[in-house]
């Protein structure tokens, strides 16, 4: 136990955290939060850090917004677990919200407690509703760290690294990653590749008859932000269709607004099978879902499928408060038109900077690519920018499959000035030498 009243409580809780917490957990920013505050968090130092994180996608309203804070409380002191022992209120009124919510007939919705959970869930109703017991992935997605969600992840080898087997029947082909394509330069091509790539794993590998469903998520979130050019979901729809496999887009990182509409489905004028959601579902609460097709779900018998908390009232209190701010303060237009104003500001920072491959996006999932001097995909940029903005009291995150695209996930709802304050910081550490 940290008692001592010292200078630096960061660190006397990480000395701590170094003797009893299991080390794999592997945390990107060595301070130790005790509050957040809209855009901001603050250490236990009482240092404060302008969050452009979000708990990965997780806080899209800001940190402990009052309206969701007033709603769990209120929720904490009525009921707080059920499980399925009984139905409860939040339960269904949050599975209706989401019917809503979600594009054209997905009416018919489970409650999870992770993403790793929703994708499971998503995956055995495929195969359980088909009756067919192979699934097709994409090459950089990222599902979830479950043995099941690691063999649907191909975004860096360290989630899959030494923990095969993995599942049998997952079979992966290209996504669309132009900027890492033979030809970068036409978009076109990499799609028209990719789909080939597809009728080659059909004539090789796996029939098609035996696919349950294609796995993908709508932009690449751990695996670099990539966002694939037009026309390509609505070309994997058609494949979808003319094989009879279901289409279940991963929105786990891309939902509620973070895009600039509610799920980044609704960009490519496509309906899935299913889509699963985490992440910015319940500001911070763990809950996770997925909405299908009732014609699929009504195949599923009752007891095939099931989860001791997911779904808690606590956790929908907070997801239907959120999604009502997110709502009712128009969250998803503010995060397209700030988001597109990030974008344009941030590629003219990048004019002349060889060492930036790429700025792209939708809304607010900004990714910035960074090379080296050949060329290939930079890490020691992207450490460089992290820690320039770290220790410039900014957090950003990393990913891609070498750590060299610096991901902006602000709250959607930052201000004028955050985002100003952000990407003076970002500015100066893209302008290091
Ligand atoms: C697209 C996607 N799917 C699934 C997951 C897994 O979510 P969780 O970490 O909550 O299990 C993530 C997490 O980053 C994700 O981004």
């Amino acid at each position: 136990m940290v008692t001592a009243k010292t200078q630096d409580k960061n660190k006397e809780f990480l000395e701590l955290d170094r003797k009893y917490v299991n080390p794999v957990l592997a945390r990107q920013a060595p301070i130790v939060a005790e509050r957040g505050e809209g855009s901001y968090l603050y250490d236990v130092n009482g240092d404060k850090y302008l969050d452009f994180t979000t708990g990965i996608a997780v806080n899209n309203i800001g940190h402990c917004h009052p309206k969701v804070v007033e709603a769990v409380r209120e929720q904490v002191g009525k009921l707080m677990h059920t499980s399925v022992c009984t139905h409860h209120t939040g339960y269904i009124e949050l599975c209706e919200k989401i019917a809503h919510l979600t594009p054209g007939d997905l009416d018919s919705v489970f409650l999870a407690n992770s993403g790793a959970e929703c994708v499971e869930g998503a995956i055995k109703l495929a195969k359980y509703a088909t009756g067919r017991p192979a699934v097709i992935n994409f090459r950089g997605g990222f599902h979830g760290r479950t043995h099941l969600c690691m063999a649907l992840t191909t975004s860096k080898i360290t989630y899959r690294d030494m923990y095969e087997p993995l599942q049998g029947g997952i079979f992966t082909t290209p996504f669309p990653y132009v900027l890492r394509s033979q030809t970068p330069d036409d978009a076109q091509k990499v799609v028209d590749y990719c789909f080939d790539e597809l009728e080659l794993l059909f004539a090789q590998i796996v029939n098609p008859k035996q696919v349950a469903a294609f796995i993908i998520e709508p932009i690449l979130g751990e695996g670099g932000y990539v966002v694939p050019p037009e026309g390509f979901f609505k070309r994997l729809r058609k494949v979808a269709d003319q094989h009879g496999i279901l289409l279940i887009m991963d929105e786990v990182q891309t939902g509620f607004g973070r895009t600039g509409k509610m799920f980044a489905t609704e960009w490519e004028g496509i309906v899935p099978d299913i889509i699963t959601m985490a992440k910015g579902i319940a500001a911070g609460m763990p809950l996770s879902g997925f909405a299908a097709r009732k014609e699929l779900t009504s195949k599923w018998d009752a007891g095939r499928h099931g989860t001791t908390f997911g779904g808690n009232p606590v956790s929908c209190a907070s997801a239907l408060a959120s999604i009502k701010v997110i709502e009712e303060e128009k969250l998803a237009e503010r995060a397209l038109t700030a988001g597109n104003d990030i974008i344009a500001r941030l590629k003219k920072m990048a004019e002349g900077k060889q060492h930036v491959a790429e700025v792209r996006g939708r809304g607010m999932m900004i990714g910035i690519e960074f090379n080296d001097a050949e060329g290939h995909p930079s890490k020691e940029w992207g450490e460089k920018v992290t820690k320039h903005c770290f220790d410039n009291k900014l957090l950003v995150l990393a990913c891609g499959y070498k750590g060299h695209v610096i991901r902006l996930i602000p709250p959607l709802n930052a201000s004028d000035r955050e985002i100003d304050d952000a990407l003076k910081i970002i500015e100066n550490a893209i302008s290091e030498k």
